[in-house]
């Protein structure tokens, strides 16, 4: 296992996806839901681009990701796909909840709309064994999916919440099982979100397909964040498992401030910006 960088330019697919766990190299995957950020995360290096249905709780507002239609879904990632252009960051649309849930049929259809009209290149739906036929019918059709286990936010009135899932040594069990079926019905890989480092661990050495973690450890094979989390544009949001790599709510809010007070004081526009 060599843990090197992966530098190449050439564009990331689900079989470099999957190459990189064989090889040891961590996948880098971070949310986005437009032009500007996909331009910028992509020169970044980031591998996986995911316009994720979090978009309903940071870009509308809303307290959870259950309200996001598949119309949404579609236009943030043909914005998405647009700012990526012709880079290399691989593109995942997330199914949004009640667009796969009912059945096959559904999520096929769902999924084909995200990739010919949303231009993804792949997908990813929350849960395991429960929608492994599912998973299966969609990859059969030629659709990359990817999993998505442990605090699935689309369930999250069923959890009871946002808390930490795995905990006891049956759901930890249960988790690898999910995983497996996963595996078993074609997923390129699958998110562990919000489980003990220890079973993230488990979950990863039990199957050959990576594994991407959002408050689930080192040991997983990848990372994702939601990235306005990572910029720090909400300080008021401050999870155990979130790392902040920027203060830009903050930033904002100074600039802004700065802005309104120029206006106010006429110091903005002077002469040089105005013609
Ligand atoms: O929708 C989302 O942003 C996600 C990530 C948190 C994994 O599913």
């Amino acid at each position: 296992m060599s843990g090197k960088p992966f530098t190449s330019r050439r564009p990331v697919t689900t079989t470099t996806i999957r190459a990189m766990k064989r090889k040891g190299q961590k996948i880098t995957m971070l949310t986005c839901y437009d032009a500007t950020f996909a331009r910028l995360l992509d020169r970044a290096g980031v591998d996986l681009l995911l316009v994720g249905d979090s978009l309903g709780m940071v870009i509308q507002g809303h307290n959870s990701t259950i309200p996001v239609t598949m119309d949404e879904m579609i236009y943030h990632c043909r914005s998405v796909a647009r700012g990526r252009g012709e880079g290399r960051a691989h593109i995942v649309g997330d199914m949004p909840f009640g667009s796969y849930q009912a059945n096959a049929d559904d999520a096929v259809r769902n999924a084909g709309r995200l990739l010919k009209e949303g231009c993804a290149e792949s997908v990813k739906l929350e849960g395991g064994e429960r929608v492994a036929d599912i998973v299966h019918r969609m990859t059969a059709a030629g659709i990359p999916v990817m999993g998505h286990l442990g605090l699935t936010p689309q369930s999250v009135h069923q959890l009871g919440g946002w808390r930490v899932q795995g905990k006891t040594a049956a759901a930890a069990e249960k988790l690898v099982q999910d995983a497996r079926a996963l595996e078993d019905a074609g997923c390129y890989s699958l998110v562990l979100e919000t489980v003990p480092a220890e079973v993230a661990r488990q979950v990863t050495e039990a199957v050959s397909i990576p594994t991407i973690g959002i408050g689930a450890g080192v040991q997983c094979d990848g990372q994702v964040l939601v990235i306005y989390d990572l910029l720090g544009l909400n300080p008021d949001f401050s999870p155990k498992f979130l790392k902040r790599y920027a203060s830009m709510g903050l930033d904002v809010l100074g600039a802004c401030e700065s802005y309104c007070a120029e206006v106010r004081d006429k110091s903005f526009p002077t002469a040089e910006h105005s013609y």
